[in-house]
């Protein structure tokens, strides 16, 4: 069973084989490429039990996003559109076809791996781990009514010639953050998104961008607004762009407001009334595919420094599938981290703060941020460590937990 990248001749076996997994209709539009930015592969179903030619037996996206994390930038392969032809499940595909998404990943340098798991275990079992999961409150808006104004603060609507202003702003308020995806095209539309998104930016007398609020407002039953983010430099901003909600509280009742986790939003909110909005809660996995590209991506906070021995154990893939498992020497120095392999234990030891050991399922959970070792071993994950190993190294990774407002 070999897994190959998808040729435009693909196309149609594949659409036709994630239709029928995830429904939905498709027209046989011929051959014709994937989408940019996307890397497909599948395993054809001639070759196994019962096989056809021209048919896929599975087939999955890799997608090229880059993402934020502690303060600098890794690129991750998003995972979407995975599914194994009902005539060749249970049989071990699922493994082969995630096994070759991972080496994938691996020879396209990206340094984690993410996707939305519709079975978690099966995904965790091949090392992606639950770092995250979406969020929805909805927000009765006669609270928001109330709030004042906020001074030297004034809304700007967001058009096609102010939308760059909205992307610079996510850009500058995310950079912080660990899991939030660059938006970068072409999988993300530079242009107006359409289908009724709107935006208002928050500017203050100089012309200076502080915020922006994006939302769609919506007919029917439930809430009519959906709002997608509020993003905001200061608690005062994010009370300027609530107060701004509130304004359509003599239309509608209640707002759905998406948020990050842990969001200063919350912080902000000055009515109790807020309940989570039905509905599952989306789950967020990620898998590090390259130990040391991932902590290279991030800075050290300027106070760190030193070196600890990493080891990383990965026993759900067969070796050499990536570069998640290995041995480093890992330093923290003027805000720089360095991960250098280290063969054996070497004479680098009385330089070593000490040595921490993870499996790979703790090291998709900490590497991607704001969680510590003991958080780690809470989940009974593999985390130990010299004591000074797990200070360097909980410092190192400090910072919000992972947040992703992106679904695919
Ligand atoms: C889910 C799906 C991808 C599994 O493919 P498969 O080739 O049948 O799976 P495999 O035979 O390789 O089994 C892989 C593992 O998953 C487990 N598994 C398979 N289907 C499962 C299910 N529906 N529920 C729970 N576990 C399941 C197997 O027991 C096996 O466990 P193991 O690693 O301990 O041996 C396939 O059923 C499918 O395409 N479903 C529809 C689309 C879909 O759900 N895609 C995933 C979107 S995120």
């Amino acid at each position: 069973m070999r897994v190959r990248d998808l040729t435009p001749d693909d196309y149609v076996p594949y659409r036709s084989l994630t239709a029928d997994a995830f429904g939905g209709t498709w027209e046989d539009t011929g051959p014709r490429p994937f989408d940019p930015g996307q890397t497909a592969v599948g395993i054809d179903s001639a070759g196994l039990p019962g096989g056809v030619d021209g048919v896929l037996a599975a087939g999955a996206r890799i997608r090229h996003d880059r993402l934020a994390l502690g303060g600098g930038v890794a690129r991750s392969g998003g995972i979407g559109g995975l599914a194994v032809h009902p005539a060749h499940r249970g049989g071990g595909v699922f493994r082969t076809l995630l096994t070759g998404v991972i080496a994938r990943c691996a020879e396209e340098s990206m340094a984690v791996s993410m996707l939305y798991p519709s079975n978690p275990s099966i995904y965790r079992r091949c090392g992606y781990q639950v770092v995250a999961r979406g969020q929805r409150l909805i927000v009765p808006l006669v609270d928001l009514q109330r709030l004042p104004p906020v001074p030297g603060r004034h809304l700007v609507p967001v058009t096609a010639a102010t939308l760059p202003r909205l992307h610079a702003v996510y850009r500058e308020l995310t950079a912080g953050d660990n899991g939030m995806l660059l938006r970068e095209g072409p999988l993300f539309e530079q242009g107006m998104p359409g289908g009724g998104w709107s935006a208002l930016l928050l500017q203050d007398e100089a012309g200076t961008d502080h915020g922006y609020l994006s939302w769609t407002r919506s007919g029917g039953e439930g809430p009519g607004l959906q709002v997608h983010e509020i993003l905001g430099r200061t608690r005062e901003d994010r009370l300027a762009l609530l107060r701004s909600l509130g304004s359509w509280s003599t239309v509608v009742e209640e707002a759905t407001l998406r948020l990050r986790t842990e969001d200063p939003v919350l912080d902000a909110l000055p009515g109790g009334g807020a309940r989570p909005a039905p509905g599952p809660v989306p789950l967020v996995m990620m898998r590090v595919i390259d130990t040391a590209a991932t902590l290279e991506a991030r800075r050290a906070p300027a106070s760190l420094r030193g070196t600890i021995r990493l080891v990383v154990e990965d026993d759900t893939v067969p070796p050499g599938t990536c570069r998640a498992a290995g041995r480093w020497l890992l330093t923290a120095a003027d805000g720089r981290i360095t991960a250098t392999p280290e063969d054996t234990d070497g004479d680098a030891a009385e330089l070593v703060l000490g040595t921490a050991r993870l499996d790979v399922h703790a090291a998709s959970l900490l590497l991607v941020g704001g969680r510590t070792l003991a958080d780690a071993r809470r989940l009974d994950l593999g985390a130990v460590a010299d004591p000074s190993a797990e200070r360097f190294l909980d410092e190192l990774l400090a910072g919000p937990r992972p947040s992703v407002l992106d679904s695919f």
